[in-house]
């Protein structure tokens, strides 16, 4: 008889604080403008528009029952959704070297190219910003730790969490 292993259960993921911070400033930037759509609290903000203008949204990232691998791809590809989209963030998405659900650009059906975010970003910020969703916002609760870290300890916006 051959013993069957039980695979292992995944194991919590940890998070290194200093990336965590790295992807919080990222975050936060101007340019990247995750904060537009999917608010500072990660809890995602009603679509009203489309990225250029002012009502743009996206879902809540409190809510996402989405792996790491499946949010790495989906910031550096970016999605077209009927309502708006998912900001492309890495300027070499889309080509040979980095596949989007295994296509390239050419493959691309009419209206599935993503807008671009304003800001590119490399793979390393792009594995940081997610780190820094994972850790403070999926499945999570905000702090008073998290939002004086958004927005420095003497701020006001943060009594809410006291
Ligand atoms: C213009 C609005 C907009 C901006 C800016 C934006 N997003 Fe999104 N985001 C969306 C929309 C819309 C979706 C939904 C895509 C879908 O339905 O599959 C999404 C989906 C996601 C998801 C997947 C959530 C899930 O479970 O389906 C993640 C993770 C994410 N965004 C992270 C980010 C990060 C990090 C940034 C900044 C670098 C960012 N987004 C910037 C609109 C935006």
């Amino acid at each position: 008889m051959v013993a069957v292993l039980a695979a292992a259960p995944a194991a919590a993921e940890e998070f290194d604080p200093a990336q965590v911070d790295a992807g919080r400033a990222i975050y936060q930037t101007t340019g990247a403008n995750c904060e537009m759509c999917h608010e500072w609290t990660g809890t995602g903000r009603n679509p009203n528009g489309r990225y250029s203008e002012v009502m743009a949204g996206g879902p809540s990232l409190v809510a996402s029952t989405m792996d790491r691998a499946a949010m790495i791809e989906i910031v550096s590809c970016g999605k077209m959704v009927g309502w708006g989209v998912m900001p492309q963030y890495r300027n070499d998405a889309w080509t040979p070297a980095l596949r989007c659900g295994g296509k390239v650009a050419a493959d691309r059906a009419p209206g599935e190219a993503p807008e671009a975010g304003l800001l590119g970003l490399a793979a390393a910020q792009v594995e940081a910003v997610v780190t820094y969703v994972r850790a403070v916002y999926q499945g999570q609760r905000m702090t008073l730790a998290n939002c004086q870290k958004y927005f420095g300890d003497k701020s006001k916006a943060c009594d809410l969490y006291r």
